[in-house]
């Protein structure tokens, strides 16, 4: 069997699980610690290591390991920090995480792998054109796929919208912040998708993250020109794509 320990970082939470690559499956339950505060590099490896181990007795502590990283990162390196420790811009976080675990660990970014996911065996999957997927959750991810292919570290949740990055705005995080219903929550989605749709045009537009559990609350007030579906992996997307990843 064909498994790799696939890592998820996000704003809140750290989440990993054992997948099975070739069907998308964990194989066992999916553990979570809080990420912590403030999330720089030394505490983040340490968490991974602690995620690492928590599997030791399925994994062995041995065979691959991807790591789905909420910034831009290029050949392991991170480029920005909107919902991490500023500290980490210009860290090799594949080097860094490689040296916490004795092995090597692929990074990658978190929206591109929980896409990759979403295309292989999710809402995604046969979908040729130029298909976007976005997580709204802490920030706003994006992964963007033209006939399946993925063009990586799109950055669509810092789209400037009234001065700042439209993630302020309409990421799942604002709803809360500011105490937003459900309604004015999803209006501000759509005013997102709107810029989405005025710069790229897409076929079709994946949502997902949190909030893609709970539809009934607000995805039938999201009208697009483009076909816009809710993502089906909800939670586990993003370490089944740190998986795929690693192989
Ligand atoms: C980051 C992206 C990330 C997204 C979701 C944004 O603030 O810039 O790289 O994919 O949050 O975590």
């Amino acid at each position: 069997m064909d498994v790799a320990l696939g890592i998820d970082i996000g704003g809140t939470g750290m989440k990993a699980a054992p997948v099975e690559v070739s069907t998308g499956r964990l194989i066992a339950d999916r553990f979570r610690i809080p990420t912590p505060t403030p999330s720089t590099p030394e505490a983040m490896a340490e968490v991974v290591r602690e995620l690492d181990l928590h599997f030791a007795d399925i994994t062995g502590g041995t065979g691959p390991v991807g790591v789905a990283f909420p910034a831009v990162v290029r050949s392991g390196v991170v480029h920005s920090a909107a919902n991490i420790d500023p500290s980490w811009v210009g860290v090799d976080a594949a080097s860094a995480f490689s040296a916490a675990l004795g092995r090597p660990v692929v990074v990658v970014n978190d929206a591109d792998a929980a896409g990759l996911a979403e295309m292989s065996f999710g809402a995604g999957r046969g979908r040729d054109g130029l298909v976007v997927t976005l997580t709204l959750g802490t920030g706003i991810g994006s992964g963007m796929f033209m006939d399946g292919a993925l063009v990586p570290n799109t950055e669509f949740g810092h789209l400037e919208f009234r001065g700042e990055s439209v993630e302020r705005y309409a990421a799942a995080s604002a709803r809360s912040r500011e105490d937003l219903s459900w309604r004015d929550w999803a209006d501000r989605v759509g005013e997102f998708l709107e810029m989405v749709d005025r710069l790229f045009s897409p076929d079709l537009v994946i949502l997902g993250g949190g909030v893609s559990r709970k539809p009934e609350k607000w995805f039938h007030r999201i009208d697009t020109r483009f076909e816009t579906v809710i993502a089906t992996m909800a939670n586990h997307a993003g370490v089944v794509g740190a998986a795929m990843a690693a192989v």
